[in-house]
This record gives C-alpha cells, structure tokens and sequence, in this order.
C-alpha cells in the first residue's frame, strides 16, 4: 500500500535519484520498514550454508551498497540482506547517468561501478544492525587495483568484516569494472580461495555472470566445490550492447539466469546455488525449484513491486505447503528432487 502510493513519485524521478532518496528516507526511519514489511513465518525459514534464512527470497546486492538502511530492510520480508559491494578504498563509480529503467519489461540497465564508501565507513555502521536476518557482505576490488593486488585488498575486506556479517560474496562479474570478468579464470579464484579459506569462519559464495560459456559455468562450479565453498551466486547483471553499456537486470535477465543456474544444479555437486537475476513473481521461484535450487536473491523485483512481491511470494508457498500438506519448507526440501518437482507440478497445473 505504501510503496504503490510512493512508486509513482520515485518513478517521476531520474532512478539513481529515486535511489538515493529511497535509501535516505529508509535510513532515517527504519520503523517504517516494518510498517511497511512483512513478518517472517516460522514454516517458511530455510537452512543456507551455515546460516537460516528466515524465507528463501534474499536481497541481493547492491540496493543498499552503503549499508545504510539494513535495519528498515530487514523488516521488509526478504530471508537475508546481501549488502555492498564493498571495496577497500571509497570510490565514487563510472560517471551519471549510469542507471536506466525499462518498465515495460520490468527491468533495468546500470553502469554503476561499484560506487561505495569504502570499508572503513562500513564498519560502524554494521554495528548498527538489528542482526535480526542473516547478514552478507559482497566484496570487490578497487577500479585501478590489478589482479595480482587484488587478492590481498580482498583479504582484507574479509579478514574486516568477518566479525560483522554471517556470509560473504566475492563479486568478480560486474560488467561495470574494467578487466573483473576476467577474474572469473581458475588460477587466479583458485590462489584468492585458498587465501582466504586460511583463515575462514563464514560462509563464502562466488558471484558470476550469466554471460560465461557453458564450460566455464560448469568448471567454475567444480572449483567452488573443490575449494569447500559454500555455493555459487548465478547471476550478476548481463550484456546487452543493443541497449547500451552496462549490465540488465530483471525480466529481461530471467531466462538467461535460469540456463545458468541450471547447468549448475545438472552438477549436482555438494554446493549451495542461490539464483539471482530476474525472479519477478512466485514463480520464478517455483521454476527455480524444480531445477533442484532453494533459496534466491531479488533486486528489480523488488524496485518494482516493493514488499508486495514478498508478501505475494509468502501468501504463495504457505498455500502451496497447505495443498501439499507439508508441514514447513524444511520438510518440502527433504524430499528427492522428484518428489519435489512432482509437488509443484500437481501445485501448479
Ligand atoms: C542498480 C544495480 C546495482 C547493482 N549493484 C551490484 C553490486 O554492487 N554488486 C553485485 O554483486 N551486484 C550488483 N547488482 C546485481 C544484482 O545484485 C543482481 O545480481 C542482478 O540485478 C540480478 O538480479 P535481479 O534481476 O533480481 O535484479 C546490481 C544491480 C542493479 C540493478
């Protein structure tokens, strides 16, 4: 109710605008989070890694890149906050405009850059946090910083905040940093986990992009089970050059997200995969499902529904669990993979 009286103001507005005020307005009253939100049910919570998401629909990274209003978020539905991306030094990001909305297709194009304000500002602002949802940290590396020096800034964000935050991302898939796909490569990911497993008390997911060849999804995919990670984050943003530069996200990424994070679960490794990119409505997340997945991350959903599209969602899988006569999630994951997807099906037709 609140967000769709409020929606057509922002939208009046340029969107990193509408961003920015959005942010101070949810900083400066973290109550209306709540008033506004949904309450977490206690059938709906799922076990991620080391951490239990209160509802398998995060907030991926990103929309609160400052860390700025997690005690308003928190209180809005979502299962678990993913906060940044953070790097080592402030930066202020490629130059404005670098966020496009495409409502027609519910999506969106950002060139953004990982503007942030650095580590240090970050800190006692995590201080501040509720920690009433699990927490996640996504870290990147400086624009100038090279491949070779990222490995320690990298340490360091992660040595930093691992007393704050309960699992982290490693975010090399923006196509909005010069040479970061790159660091996709195995040898270099392989010399940046064993780095940080030294001395490794949370969970740590990989983020990639939805643009990589099949090969590469599935080589990654064993790399991130070989260094005992806890899963892989599919997708970040994708090209498309017909639109401009950046990356897309939303509707317009669905498809493209679900082929990735498909050829992952096919693996069928001891790996947790949350999907991201695209998940708009209930099923989305159903379709994510019945590919084996469970828990997932929303972003252009949620700038274009707001909390109703967690609200929906929750509506949904309490009635799916009903007519399914599953006590809670936990039980509906227990079940074989076949079961699971003959559950939605008889749900759905
Ligand atoms: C404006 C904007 C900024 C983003 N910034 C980041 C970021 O800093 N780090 C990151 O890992 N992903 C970032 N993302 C990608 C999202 O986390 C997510 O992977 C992507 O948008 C796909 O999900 P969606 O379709 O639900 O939005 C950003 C996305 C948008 C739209």
């Amino acid at each position: 109710m609140f967000y769709s009286l409020l929606k057509p103001l922002l939208f009046a507005l340029p969107p990193e605008r509408a961003h920015d005020l959005t942010i101070q307005m949810a900083r400066l009253s973290p109550a209306l989070g709540k008033a506004s939100g949904c309450e977490l049910d206690v059938r709906l919570a799922v076990n991620v890694g080391q951490n239990r998401w209160g509802f398998p629909v995060g907030l991926a990274a990103g929309l609160d890149k400052n860390c700025e209003a997690l005690n308003f978020l928190s209180h809005q539905g979502f299962g678990s906050l993913e906060c940044g991306t953070i790097t080592l030094k402030p930066q202020e990001g490629n130059p404005k405009p670098r966020l496009f909305r495409y409502p027609q297709e519910e999506s969106l194009r950002n060139a953004m850059g990982f503007p942030n304000h650095g580590l240090l500002a970050m800190l006692p602002r995590l201080k501040l946090f509720e920690k009433n949802i699990p927490l996640g940290a996504n870290i990147g590396k400086n624009k100038d910083t090279t491949a070779l020096e990222s490995i320690d800034e990298l340490n360091i964000l992660f040595e930093s905040l691992q007393s704050e935050v309960d699992y982290f991302v490693i975010n090399v898939s923006s196509p909005n940093t010069p040479g970061l796909r790159a660091m996709q490569e195995k040898a270099y990911l392989l010399e940046l986990f064993t780095t940080l497993n030294q001395n490794r008390s949370k969970d740590l997911f990989l983020k990639i992009a939805p643009d990589l060849e099949t090969s590469k999804v599935i080589e990654l995919a064993h790399l991130a089970a070989e260094c005992g990670l806890t899963g892989l984050m599919a997708t970040n943003t994708t090209i498309m050059p017909e639109r401009g530069a950046g990356g897309v996200s939303g509707r317009l990424l669905t498809k493209r997200a679900q082929s990735i994070q498909s050829i992952i679960l096919n693996e069928k490794l001891p790996i947790e995969v949350i999907g991201v990119g695209g998940i708009s409505e209930t099923s989305d997340l159903f379709d994510f499902w019945a590919m084996g997945g469970k828990a997932c991350e929303v972003y252009t959903g949620y700038v274009y529904q707001g909390p109703s599209l967690l609200k929906k969602m929750k509506k949904d899988v309490l009635k799916f669990l009903a007519q399914q006569k599953l006590k809670d999630l936990d039980s509906f994951f227990a079940l074989p993979l076949l079961d699971r997807q003959e559950s939605l099906r008889e749900f759905r037709e």
